[in-house]
């Protein structure tokens, strides 16, 4: 059976880098048999403008009766001072309700060939291989009430609020172990229990779910304890899960110890493993535009699409194994230079992973 995968390439370097991805599905497609068709949509800053909205109907109609979506990245200067409820921002956020798509994977894994490019010294990343399990549909991110208001004196108040339920800590929890009990069988739960009360909850549902997964050891760890030891001593780490807020910021964190951002691809799964795939990156409209950005995190999001959606691990092995032969060859986009290598741009790099594919041809 046909697949259909909705491809919302969005603003700044998504346009870029999901061009490139859609090269290497196409290669896939023609090439290697794999049955896909595919749809292209609005979203973000693109959408507002051609649309009004974010997120335009048709956007979540496509993604809905999709059975898979790429997504670039969504946001950038142009819409900065639109008011919050059509932010690009929103577009995605709606995406990820929309679907529900409650289980935020953010792998991430050291390429040897990049040890290099890594701000951290080799021995501390060499080897490194994490899985952030991010809690992606509720938290701070979605709690009401929410919004600015003006106090009886005049002053305005911003106002967020951080709520977690049992079955929504219950189910992330379980899309963790569940990861942990095929990789090193270790959890780490992240969260601010010596103050916010929801994350204090946050644990002890953490607690009742290691009950079921008597393999497993569980462990807990404050957030700013949490985000020292990823630059301390990240190979401490198999399974991180944590809420949304905290999964954003300590993934950035984590991508960095890869040696860049423009690495790591991220799966947004609901209950039935239905996901969207995009690069943990975002839109950086300071280098769009320049055929410069990193089109692997996105490529390898492809790879993660065909494994955990299309159940096509063949495929995804294969894209994977193109990524790694180009690092080999010694291509790098700027982001993961380093001397001695040779700098190629986006749509080369692109070039490269599929060229690296046709090899592998049997
Ligand atoms: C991410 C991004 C998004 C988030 C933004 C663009 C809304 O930072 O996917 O990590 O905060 O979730
Ligand atoms: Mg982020």
């Amino acid at each position: 059976m046909t697949k259909k995968i909705a491809i919302l390439p969005g603003d700044g370097i998504g346009v870029e880098i999901v061009a490139e991805a859609v090269k290497v599905l196409e290669c896939l497609r023609a090439d290697f048999g794999l049955n896909i068709e595919t749809e292209t949509g609005l979203i973000g800053g693109a959408a507002y403008d051609a649309k009004g909205h974010p997120l335009p109907d048709e956007t979540l109609q496509l993604a809905k009766e999709s059975d898979s979506i790429l997504l670039g990245a969504v946001g950038g200067y142009k819409w900065e001072s639109l008011d919050i409820s059509v932010r690009p921002e929103k577009g995605l956020l709606g995406l990820r309700a929309g679907l529900d798509l409650f289980a935020n994977l953010r792998p991430a894994i050291l390429y040897p060939q990049l040890a290099d490019a890594s701000t951290l010294k080799p021995e501390i990343v060499s080897g490194l291989d994490i899985m952030i399990v991010r809690e992606l549909t509720g938290g701070i991110y979605f709690g009401q009430p929410r919004g600015v208001r003006t106090l009886d004196n005049g002053e305005r108040q911003g106002y967020n609020t951080l709520v977690y339920k049992e079955s929504e800590i219950d189910r992330i929890g379980r899309v963790a172990f569940d990861i942990a009990m095929k990789r090193g069988k270790r959890v780490c739960s992240v969260d601010k229990a010596n103050v916010l009360e929801c994350t204090e909850l946050w644990r002890q549902v953490m607690e009742g779910v290691a009950k079921d997964y008597s393999d497993i050891e569980l462990s807990h760890m404050y957030v700013d304890n949490a985000a020292m030891q990823l630059v301390k001593a990240p190979k401490q780490f198999d399974v991180m899960v944590t809420t949304n807020m905290f999964g954003d910021i300590l993934s950035d964190c984590a991508a960095m110890l890869t040696g860049s951002i423009g690495m790591l691809p991220s799966a947004s799964l609901d209950i039935n493993s239905k996901g969207m795939y995009e690069p943990i990156h975002g839109s950086a409209p300071d280098i769009a535009g320049q055929g410069v950005a990193n089109p692997l995190a996105t490529i390898l999001s492809v790879a993660m699409m065909l494994r955990y959606s299309l159940n096509e691990a063949a495929h995804a092995d294969r894209i994977e194994k193109a990524v790694n032969n180009v690092l080999d060859q010694g291509l790098r986009t700027p982001d993961i230079y380093s001397d001695g290598m040779q700098k190629v741009g986006t749509a080369q790099m692109g070039d490269a992973v599929v060229t690296n594919l046709k090899k592998l041809v049997n």
